[in-house]
This record gives structure tokens, sequence and C-alpha cells, in this order.
């Protein structure tokens, strides 16, 4: 090692090498997988160029330990406007902790991961960019920060970071070291082919509504083939499907725009018609703040030049909510826009993340999805969501559609049989459906305690019936039901949870594994402050000791969530 530097160590390969090797710890900060599938890629990419790479989630890394580490790459992805991921939570904390360690002997270089429609872009990547920075470490590479579409800016920092690691005076491990911090070597597993870039065209098996004719939503149960695809997944993992845009507002923007539609248009996937671009390759509905700036400057429109110039990102939100590409086109019916400006200013078309309701025991060789209809009027015109509104108009039994899986290994089961409890309303149900498909299917021992909550029982309560033979068959152990609109106040999940706090209590000291399921802004916020003052009450904590108590829960992986 260099003087005065410890060295950092991997284990299996770094032994078995007769030379030593030099490890890359690669830590990631994840909430749907993405961060950790690009820190599996950066692995292999690491280990072409000689390195060892060590892989680990950020929770995973001990702050006291990090001062002993070489060459970090981070990859972190940030969670709703700006926040950490679930599992870069407390390493954050430990990190921005007057007591965190200097760290000068450290060489390291970020990737932020983000969705340029949020604020707080990127934050998580750039607060902790900023920090290792002031603790005395060494950027090698410039951070760079991706919007949604990551692949190629990803690709790039990858191979430079690695490239500036190399230059980094060579601290060689002697053959049997051992690492200092947990991290270990992984071996990553061969990809599936099926991937973004090239989904699996899966079968449409069944594809119904599980409300009733009175609910206010629409909530649907599809069902996908996965053939003879070699697709595997477990409980917890999200289905990726690929949407196509409604043909109906690709006609009227080709209309407003004023050309033939099999005009040849060209994008950094080649060349194709017009239709087919706003069909299959583009963001049609919530328009980019790239085309909300250039339609301001281009139309001199006031409002939207006064929105965009100052900045309001809430007045600019409420001015946008419900808007489509072809409102946007429309704020100047005068202004002539050619097909390569427009395309320009769009986004590329997403694919949409699903939890799969599924398990793969219980239900061999498909995935089912349980997913609520999004539409709402705005305007003239009757809007929906992108990919929900493709699966409920346009997917009939027997199409198909692109779909691969998207790993979320953070929303696990236990391994063991420790008893879990889920709250999940609305389609918050949907890992937990293939929790508890997968458990009986297992023979798994364990305790389940589920909370639903719905607006009314009569319309809104789904799976009711696999629910009941899940209880007669004794997997179910406890179901409470939150039915918000069926008395005269609101009944929530999070009021079930308080009624029943003792035994919730109860249940999480014993070994207990929470998890959390479905919207994040109002529901989850509002589960989690519940769950703090139950585990006060019932644990006889002040509120720092019940944060404590929670943030070893949420460390030990016992308190996840999978929100939205
Ligand atoms: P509401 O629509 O009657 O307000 C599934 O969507 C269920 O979640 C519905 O019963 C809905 O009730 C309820 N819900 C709405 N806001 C919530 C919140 N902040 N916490 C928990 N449940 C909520």
């Amino acid at each position: 090692a260099a003087p005065g530097l410890p060295a950092v160590a991997g284990t299996a390969a770094a032994a078995a090498a007769d030379t030593g090797s030099v490890a890359v710890q690669i830590v990631y900060g994840t909430q749907t997988g993405t961060a950790e599938f690009l820190a599996d890629e950066a692995a292999n990419a690491a280990r072409a160029k000689g390195f060892v790479p060590l892989v680990c989630g950020l929770d995973e890394l001990e702050i006291s330990t990090l001062a002993a580490v070489r060459r970090l790459l981070v990859i972190t992805s940030t969670y709703g406007e700006g926040d950490m991921p679930d599992n870069a939570e407390l390493f954050w904390q430990a990190l921005a902790a007057p007591s965190a360690p200097p760290l000068a002997g450290l060489f390291f270089s970020v990737l932020a991961l983000g969705d340029s429609s949020y604020d707080g872009f990127c934050q998580a990547g750039k607060n902790i960019d900023a920090r290792l920075a002031e603790l005395g470490a060494t950027r090698v590479l410039d951070r760079t920060d991706c919007d949604l579409d990551f692949e190629e800016p990803a690709a790039g920092w990858t191979a430079a970071a690695l490239d500036a690691l190399t230059g980094v005076d060579a601290d060689v491990v002697p053959a049997g070291d051992t690492p200092p911090s947990t991290s270990t070597e992984t071996t990553v597993p061969p990809k599936s082919q099926w991937g973004r870039k090239n989904p699996y065209r899966a079968t449409i098996l069944a594809n119904t509504v599980l409300s009733g004719p009175g609910s206010d939503k629409e909530v649907r149960h599809v069902v996908l083939s996965l053939g003879d695809s070699g697709i595997t997944y477990q409980p917890g993992d999200g289905v990726s499907i690929a949407p196509i845009n409604d043909p109906a507002l690709v006609a009227a923007i080709i209309d407003r725009l004023g050309v033939p539609g099999d005009t040849v248009v060209a994008d950094r996937k080649g060349q194709t018609t017009l239709t087919d671009a706003l069909t299959h390759r583009f963001e049609i509905s919530a328009p980019s703040k790239y085309l909300v700036d250039y339609i301001a400057q281009r139309s001199g429109d006031p409002e939207l030049t006064h929105l965009t110039a100052t900045g309001d990102r809430e007045a600019l939100d409420a001015w946008l909510w419900g808007k489509d590409v072809l409102d946007l086109l429309d704020v100047d019916a005068a202004l002539h826009i050619t097909p390569e400006e427009l395309l320009a200013e769009l986004r590329p078309l997403q694919p949409r993340v699903y939890s799969i309701s599924s398990s793969p025991l219980a239900h061999a060789d498909t995935v089912h999805i349980t997913m609520a209809t999004v539409r709402y009027r705005s305007g003239e015109r009757m809007r929906g969501g992108v990919c929900s509104t493709f699966l409920a108009d346009r997917c009939d039994v027997g199409r198909d559609v692109g779909v691969f899986i998207s790993t979320n290994n953070s929303f696990r089961l236990p391994a063991d049989d420790s008893a879990v409890v889920m709250i999940g309303p609305g389609t918050g149900i949907a890992p937990f459906r293939s929790f508890l498909h997968e458990r009986a299917a297992r023979g798994a021992s364990g305790r389940n305690w589920l909370f639903f909550g719905a607006q009314h029982r009569a319309d809104d309560f789904s799976y009711a019936d696999e629910l009941d033979q899940l209880t007669s068959d004794g997997v179910l152990t406890r179901l409470d039901l939150a039915f918000s609109r069926d008395q005269d106040h609101k009944v929530y999940v999070q009021d079930r949870m308080r009624d029943a706090g003792a035994e919730l209590f109860a249940w999480l000291d014993g070994g207990a594994h929470l998890y959390v399921c479905g919207d994040a802004t109002r529901m989850a916020r509002d589960v989690d402050a519940v769950l703090h003052d139950i585990v006060a009450e019932h644990g006889g904590f002040d509120p720092a000791a019940a944060q404590d108590y929670i943030n070893a829960l949420k460390k030990s992986k016992r308190y996840v969530r999978d929100v939205y």
C-alpha cells in the first residue's frame, strides 16, 4: 500500500490472484433497483479493467470503514422531491453528521439518477458528492446527473470514472487480506436477455376490472404470460411495461403540426415516421420542462413566460396540471413548429413499473399486476395515465406488450419464517398478494398480518375472496380493514394500526418485518408518523428513542417500503 494508506482488499478474487488486485468499492442508493442494476454493470466494467469490484448498498457501508476505502464509486437515485432513497438514508445521516471521519485518502466519483420533472433533481447524489469533497476526499471525475434517459450517460460515466481511478496510485492487495468493510465480492449473475433495451413480448392472458360499478376507481387485474422467455422474478419485484401512446392524441398533435404522419423524422434511434416516433418513442402526455421553456420562448405567451421566468415551480406545476404536449402547442395557435423542433424538446417514452401481485410459485409462468386506471377530465378532453389507459383501453386478451422485470432487492420476504406486517391500501395490496400466495405455496409457517384500505367495501375490496380463502387456510393470520367512506368519518389504515397498537408493537418487538406499499406522499408519510407514535407509546420510549428504534428496524431491513 502507498505510505500511510490502508490497503483495501477484495475477498475471493483478490485472494485468488497471485499478483494481488486493486479494489473499487461500488455503492448504490436505490428505491426501485435501477441504481443497483447500474452498480452491477459498473462492477462488470470494473472487472473487465482488472479491478476487484466490491458492490454493496449504501446501508451496508459503515461510515467508520469508509475512511479505509481508497476508490469509491457512488451510484444513487433520488427519492421524491430530493430525498435520499430508503437504503441511503441512514448512511447519509452518518455522512452528514459533524462526527463523520475525514476522508483524505479517498478517491471518488458520483453518478446521480433523477427525474428533471421533480424539484430536487438528482439531489441525493449532489448531497453525497458535495459532502465527500467537504470531508477531504478527492473527486476524480465530476458528477454526472442523469435524467430518465440514463443509459448512455451512465455508461459514459462508468467508463470515465474507472479510467480516472486507474490513475490513482496502486495499492496492491496482498493475497489473503480480508476487507475492512462489510462488502462482499459479488458474482454478477448472467443478465437476462430481456431488459429495457430488449423487452420481452408478453401475451395478455386476462385483463379484468376488480372494482365494482359504484367505485370512483377502476382497479384492474392484468395477467401477462412469460411463455418460454425464461424470465424469473421474486415476490417484491416489479414488472416494467413499455406503453404505447394514445393514437387519438398522436393524431391530434400531427394535425396541429400540419404535416403528414408519414413525414420521415430522425432521432437517436434512427429514422422513422412522425406517427411512429410520437406513438412509440416519445412522452407526449406530461410535457418536458424543455418543451415548456421552448414554448414560453417561441410563443412569448405572457402568462407562461412569466411562470418560467420567476422560477416559481409550484405555480408552474399548478398551471401544467392536466396539460399535455398538445395543450402546450395550443398555447399559441399561430406558432409554427416543425416535427424536428418538437421532437428535440420531448423526452423518450419510459416504461412504467408496476409492483408484481403474483407469486412465481403459485402462478407459474405468469406475472400479475394490480393497477388503478388513471383517468380525469381537464379542459375539453378526457386525459389519463399513459400506461394505465394503454393497458385498460388497448390491451385486450391475446395482445402482447413489451415487459422486463425490475428487480427490487430491498423489498423481500424474510429469508426465515419471521412474522410479517403488511400495510397496503388501494393498489398497495399488490406485493402483499404476492407475499401471501408465496408463503402459502411454500407452506411457510410465519404469521402474516395485512392492513388493507379502500373507499367502500362493496366496490373496492380487491381480492376479497382470495383473502377469505387465505384466512381459512391459516395463511393470513390477521386482516384489518379500513373502508374510508363507509361511515360518516374517514377511517384509514393508520387508524387501524393505532387501534391495534399494543399488538402491532408486540409483533415488531418479537421480530416481525414491516412492509408498506402504496401512495408515498400522504399514506406512507401518515403511516410512518403513526408508527412512531405506536413505538413510543407501547415501547415506553421518548420520541428520540422511538426514532432510534425505527432506525434500527430500517437498518436491519425490517421496515421497508415500496411507495410511489
Ligand atoms: P379516501 O379516498 O376516502 O380519502 C385507497 O386509496 C384508500 O386510501 C382510500 O380509502 C383512501 O381514502 C385512502 N387514503 C387517502 N388518503 C390517505 C392517507 N393519507 N392515509 C391513508 N389512507 C389514505
